[in-house]
């Protein structure tokens, strides 16, 4: 959700912000703003729609310099995405200006207070009520430290809170409750960000917050606090990675940067996870061998692609260690009581490691005594650290708001724990663990070699740029990702699309097959005799009723060429490794239709990277 910028040193304020809120515009588009202090005032600007329009309106109003600043993108909650709502947003006197994630849940409440107390109101916001209570306490003699620990003792919900006063020019504050913000550390300068791409160009140094603390940045320090006041501490860490993974690098998308990616990303992912010996080892698995031991289920939850990414790992974590296995959504799991045990390991897959409803379930795990393990693609962010273990994907910056490497690295990390969990549960000999890593290893080329087969997908892309509905079939390990097929296009085509088991295709969804209607078939590799039979049958029936088939199917299958309209090949791998394959064709075709039709590819309507609200 919304991008956070602030800085205090020595450089041009406004250049830094804008600088950073242009890497943070991923996390929500709906309009952007600034303030800057400057001798004793607050200088502010702000505009609905995308940065560029706020860029285009301070090159015809400049500001004066300055060298404090705030900056925000916003992805609207309460209030319509318009100039008036959008952030920053100033007290009654225009003294102090605040920028905020979340959502303020007693705000109703906090507004009545204060307008029985005189004050207007300026915007629809929830946030506004923060400046006005901030403004209050500096009046009334608060530095802007204390004011925001006081006032985030009022505030239920969630918010990263970032303010600055006009009248203490050298400090800018901020605040969070579950929801991120990351500091990072510079020579005489120091900077606020949602995530550390709001300062990378500067420093790769940076502090991880915990919850409920109030952070003071000033250009020769910075100093953590709880809300109480009590001192605190943050985390230093060293960011693994720099400006040019957070650049297109020749690319018109970051999601198509990221598709090509894959290669590098899933070599990442399972670089450093095995001993010459050949046992794995997954050093940041703080459960104990006797803790895996007892696990008697595992629940996996998740959002979105992360969940498809979750249905996959069932299949393998299932296979490989007959632990039993569910896959929640998230925001599902967390209010319907599942029944959880110490010995139920809950595996929380989220690659921002912000989302809230993953963040929620997780808490709701622990509470009742489970234990949690994250797989997770981004270092210090809330989730693993409220894990009691966490397996990093190491995809690096993922900027494109459709996940791409996210999904692919996921999916590689599950793969590791469920053989993991083999290893230490003794369900697989070493030398079929070895046998699947070595598989895994493959995954890299395989990719690569799909990639650069990629003009035949825009080709096919180009061809369906009509389209008005598509659907995706799969079966097995194929269904999540005839799942994830669907939601790309959905989310960056704008077209009605839905992915289906081909089993439960006569069990209704056959009704929406007509004439010349696209239907995206992921076919088993042919090894899983019954199930590439099945999927065979599954597409006669379609192609019986006028459906376009688009198959997707192993490099030297037979059966596949009477059937098809077209075929997508894939190289000859695993059954349950398939999807690692069979994705990225999909990624490929939605990023290239989404393109042809002129969308924002990187940016698709409605929608933020990184969902931090409930
Ligand atoms: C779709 C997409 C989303 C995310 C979901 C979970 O392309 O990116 O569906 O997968 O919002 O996000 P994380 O993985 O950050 O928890």
């Amino acid at each position: 959700m919304c991008g956070i910028v602030g800085y205090v040193g020595e450089k041009s304020a406004q250049d830094v912000v804008i600088e950073g809120l242009r890497r943070l515009e991923y996390r929500g588009y709906d309009s952007a703003g600034i303030a800057l202090v400057h001798e004793g005032s607050i200088l502010s600007d702000k505009k609905a729609g995308k940065l560029a329009n706020l860029e285009k309106d301070l090159a015809e109003h400049p500001l004066e310099a300055s060298t404090t600043g705030i900056g925000h993108t916003r992805w609207a909650t309460h209030g319509a995405p318009t100039d008036r709502n959008a952030h920053p947003h100033l007290g009654q006197h225009d003294r102090v200006a605040v920028i905020h994630n979340g959502i303020i849940e007693n705000f109703a409440a906090l507004r009545g207070e204060l307008e029985d107390a005189g004050v207007e109101m300026r915007s629809d916001t929830d946030t506004e009520v923060v400046s006005h209570l901030l403004e209050a306490e500096v009046e009334a003699g608060a530095d802007l430290t204390v004011a925001m620990q006081r006032v985030c003792q009022r505030l239920a919900g969630a918010f990263t809170l970032v303010a600055v006063d006009a009248a203490d020019p050298a400090r800018v504050v901020a605040a969070r409750r579950n929801s991120p913000l990351v500091v990072g550390l510079g020579e005489g300068e120091n900077f606020l960000g949602s995530d550390v791409a709001a300062f990378i160009e500067h420093t790769r140094e940076a502090l991880e917050l915990g919850q409920d603390q109030v952070v003071t940045i000033t250009r020769e320090g910075v100093e953590v606090t709880g809300f109480d006041g009590s001192p605190a501490e943050g985390k230093h860490y060293h960011v693994d990675w720099d400006l040019s993974a957070a650049e297109k690098d020749g690319h018109d998308w970051f999601m198509r940067k990221e598709i090509f990616e894959q290669p590098h990303a899933v070599a990442d992912a399972l670089l450093g996870r095995h001993s010459p010996g050949g046992r794995l080892q997954l050093d940041e698995m703080r459960l104990s061998e006797q803790e895996l031991r007892d696990v008697d289920k595992i629940i996996l939850v998740a959002c979105g692609t992360a969940f498809y990414a979750g249905l996959v790992a069932k299949y393998a974590i299932e296979h490989w260690t007959r632990i039993p296995c569910e896959v929640e959504l998230a925001h599902e799991f967390r209010y319907r009581d599942p029944i959880l045990t110490q010995d139920t390991l809950v595996v929380a897959i989220s690659q921002s490691g912000e989302t809230a409803d993953t963040l929620m379930a997780i808490r709701h795990a622990r509470a009742q005594g489970s234990r949690v393990l994250a797989i997770c693609n981004t270092n210090g962010s809330t989730i693993p650290r409220e894990s009691d273990a966490v397996i990093y994907t190491h995809a690096g910056p993922e900027i494109g708001v459709a996940s791409t490497k996210g999904f692919s690295t996921q999916l590689v990390a599950s793969y590791l724990l469920g053989l993991y969990l083999a290893q230490v549960r003794g369900t697989m000999y070493g030398d079929e663990i070895r046998g699947v890593v070595h598989e895994l290893e493959q995954m890299p080329g395989h990719i690569q070699g799909i990639l650069d087969r990629k003009d035949a997908i825009y080709a096919l892309a180009a061809d369906l740029a009509d389209a008005r509905s598509v659907l995706f079939l799969g079966r097995h390990a194929g269904f999540p990702v005839a799942l994830e097929g669907a939601l790309k296009l959905k989310e960056l085509a704008y077209i009605h699309a839905e992915g289906f088991a081909a089993g439960e295709l006569k069990h209704g969804p056959i009704a929406l097959i007509e004439e010349g209607l696209p239907v995206f078939c992921v076919v088993p590799p042919q090894g899983r005799d019954q199930l590439h039979d099945k999927m065979i049958s599954a597409i006669q029936e379609i192609r019986a009723r006028g459906a376009r088939t688009l198959l997707l199917a192993e490099e030297d299958d037979p059966a596949v060429a009477p059937y098809a309209d077209s075929v997508i090949y894939l190289p000859r791998v695993p059954v349950l490794l398939q999807p690692l394959v069979a994705v990225v064709p999909l990624q490929l075709f939605a990023c290239e239709l989404a393109s042809r039709m002129g969308h924002d590819v990187d940016q698709p309507r409605n929608l933020a990277k990184s969902v931090t609200v409930e």
